[in-house]
């Protein structure tokens, strides 16, 4: 076993898998309907047999400790629940972490087998509390279902919840305080995070809100403390003085964490991404791989040759992500396939 490390001396050991770029909401920081996409097929996906020889390469060979399965919405793959399974049978001989990012309207019927399935950390998208408001920014009229999947995974005993609020000028900043009043009294984290630009989502300075300008809205009501114990590597967390609920900001934009990146990801076309911001060249294509690799039916040229694959692109992983200026320009990056 040796890990993942790159030119910058950072040790990857979280992985992070988009299982699909199809979503049953079209979120206007995301995938704004203007744009009519049309998902990918089922056959231009990954399947879930190489998804999970994959993992086994990642966790075996390389070490990594923590698995996120996002999207698209995850939930909307077909079958996801037969493959969640195979990769909870995976927690029985290796030691690592389950999350999954999910938008949570396909969330209540599922909790129960999540759980039975050992995952462990759940994050769930919520930017407005507000029905209309919701319904404006996702597409979508199902705020109520998204509550009832938060109450229940509380009531499951989920812990570590974490609440995604992407805040966008004068779409949903007046309702910053209304999210913290929300998880005040739960054992919820709530995460500001800092809108970015990807291709057509409609980024513009105009909307953008920092980290430090939210924080100082929720500073008006409520004392923050620095948690001691980091949450997460990219967040910047507090504790909400007197109360149980967790506040995090997210500042990808206004202060990037990319000196302590430990991150991977596989997008839901097959590809390994190095950098949520990262161009085409260094992307490794694991269908390409699986469907054109010289290793016939020999399992272990087959695994030896992937993560020989897997080592070499590691070194083409940039020291930081490029400026916004340049993000802003690129136009091969959309999130709905990369899953964030
Ligand atoms: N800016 C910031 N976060 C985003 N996400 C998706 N698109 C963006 C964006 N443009 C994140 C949100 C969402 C998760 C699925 O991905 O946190 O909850």
């Amino acid at each position: 076993m040796k890990n993942l490390v790159d030119r910058f001396n950072r040790i990857h050991d979280y992985l992070r898998i988009s299982l699909t770029d199809k979503c049953n909401l079209n979120c206007i920081y995301c995938n704004p309907k203007t744009l009519q996409r049309s998902s990918l097929h089922q056959n231009e996906l990954l399947s879930f047999e190489e998804l999970i020889e994959l993992i086994i390469i990642f966790l075996q060979s390389f070490g990594v400790k923590k698995i996120r399965f996002t999207g698209g919405e995850p939930l909307a793959r077909k079958d996801v629940l037969q493959f969640f399974e195979k990769v909870s049978r995976l927690k029985n001989d290796n030691n690592f972490e389950i999350g999954l990012t999910t938008n949570g309207t396909l969330l209540e019927e599922n909790l129960e087998i999540l759980k039975q399935f050992r995952f462990d950390k759940l994050n769930i998208s919520l930017d407005s509390l507000n029905r209309e408001k919701f319904a404006a920014i996702t597409g979508s009229d199902s705020l109520h279902s998204v509550l009832r999947s938060i109450e229940k995974a509380l009531h499951l005993g989920f812990s570590s919840l974490k609440l995604n609020a992407v805040i966008i000028k004068n779409i949903n900043d007046s309702e910053i305080l209304d999210f913290v009043d929300f998880v005040k009294d739960k054992d919820i984290n709530i995460r500001f995070i800092e809108f970015m630009p990807f291709t057509n989502n409609a980024w513009s300075k105009d909307g953008f809100i920092s980290s430090s300008e939210i924080r100082n809205v929720i500073e008006q009501k409520y004392l923050l403390r620095k948690l001691e114990i980091k949450l997460s590597l990219v967040s910047k967390d507090y504790e909400l003085v007197g109360y149980k609920g967790k506040v995090s900001f997210i500042s990808s934009i206004s202060d990037h964490f990319c000196d302590s990146c430990n991150r991977l990801r596989i997008t839901a076309k097959g590809k390994m991404k190095l950098c949520l911001f990262s161009t085409s060249e260094s992307e490794l294509d694991f269908r390409k791989i699986f469907s054109e690799g010289s290793f016939g039916r020999d399992e272990k040229l087959k695994r030896s040759e992937i993560e020989e694959k897997i080592v070499r692109a590691m070194e083409l992983k940039n020291e930081k992500h490029p400026e916004i200026e340049s993000i802003v320009q690129m136009d091969q990056n959309e999130m709905i396939g990369i899953g964030g």
